[in-house]
């Protein structure tokens, strides 16, 4: 056992924490930008016009992300995220993605998508080892998508998520943020998807994360909420895989359902006891908790001519700065939201 930083082991199982979790799970947000203007995501003067985008040496170059990645893997990261603001807007992406596809020991690569791109990029993904991807779809309703993300484009996000279920991934999941008088008039039709077909939908609590969130604890609604909601349909049968894959917990909604529900209760019950995740931002700084706006400064460690050894120690001090948890539900009751990082950085 190699001890590089008191109290972070790298093990030879892979990386542990100070409260023995093993972070295995690295997602890395491509770049802030973003072809849609969701309304939790940026203000109404930011869907104007006015949104501050990082300049392109801010950003981590390919070769800089890749570098990362390798030794990440190297210490024991099995499992990539590619996320955003929109993975696939930035330029070249696909040569990007095949170069990760041939890194060695690295198996499992996933990508969370607005699929405004999809029905163009989807083939190449598979073709390129990316195996799961989860698109972000907030409503079925072609009007209220453009009301929720400001642009016009519902039908183009549809026939992306037609020819992700034609290529051949081995799941599609669709991610809906739940929101009160937006779209959970919805949750039950969303919920009839998964019983016709085989994609998994997932409810997401809305979380108050970035300073332009819309987040109030009206909006707000908590799974079991929306679980009463979709009762209705049938009964929800636990999954067998259950938890295995992610913080999500799974159900079936009838014996005869094609497809899956999941729920993702950041707020209600969270999962940071479980939570196996570390977050590379778009700008560099590696992120051990969505919901704590700490962060540690890789790029400049890339950039002052790093050896992979002082890469190595940068991860792991990121890691032994993982905090226990988040207790975001406590801190909404005394001050709000203390949490201003932007999700199109950070990634989700
Ligand atoms: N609360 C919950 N989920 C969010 N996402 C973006 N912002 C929020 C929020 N405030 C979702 C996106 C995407 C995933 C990465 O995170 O819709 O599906």
């Amino acid at each position: 056992m190699s001890q590089d930083i008191p109290g972070t082991a790298q093990v030879d199982q892979g990386l542990v924490d100070m409260f023995s979790r093993t972070i295995s799970y690295l997602r890395l947000s491509l770049t802030d930008r973003c072809n849609l203007k969701c309304m939790y995501c940026v203000t109404e003067d930011e869907r104007n016009g006015c949104l501050t985008k990082l300049s392109q040496n801010e950003l981590l170059s390919y070769e800089e992300l890749l570098r990362v990645v390798k030794i990440a893997v190297n210490m024991g990261i099995s499992k990539l995220r590619l996320t955003g603001g929109e993975p696939l807007v930035r330029k070249n992406v696909m040569h990007f993605i095949e170069q990760l596809g041939s890194i060695e020991n690295l198996h499992d690569i996933r990508i969370t998508t607005n699929a405004v791109l999809l029905e163009h990029y989807a083939q190449q993904l598979v073709a390129a080892g990316v195996k799961k991807i989860n698109i972000s779809l907030d409503t079925l309703k072609p009007e209220r998508f453009t009301r929720i993300t400001g642009v016009d484009c519902f039908d183009k996000v549809w026939r992306g998520i037609e020819k992700a279920q034609a290529v051949g991934f081995s799941t599609v999941k669709l991610n809906m943020v739940v929101m009160r008088g937006i779209n959970d008039d919805e949750l039950v039709d969303f919920a009839r998807m998964s019983q016709e077909t085989d994609l998994q939908i997932r409810y997401i609590e809305f979380m108050p994360v970035g300073a332009s969130s819309r987040w109030d604890k009206n909006t707000y609604m908590s799974s079991d909420e929306i679980k009463e909601r979709i009762a209705v349909l049938g009964e929800l049968i636990p999954d067998a895989g259950g938890r295995a894959d992610g913080p999500a917990s799974v159900f079936k909604l009838g014996e005869d359902a094609q497809g899956k529900l999941g729920f993702i209760s950041p707020i209600s019950h969270h999962f940071c006891d479980k939570c196996n995740r570390l977050r590379l931002t778009s700008e560099g700084m590696l992120r051990s908790c969505l919901l704590h706006d700490e962060e540690t400064d890789l790029r400049s460690v890339l950039r002052s001519g790093g050896t992979d050894a002082e890469i190595r120690a940068t991860l792991l001090t990121a890691i032994r700065n993982k905090p226990k948890g988040h207790q975001m539900e406590d801190r909404l009751k005394e001050s709000g939201s203390d949490c201003h990082g932007r999700m199109s950085r950070i990634g989700g």
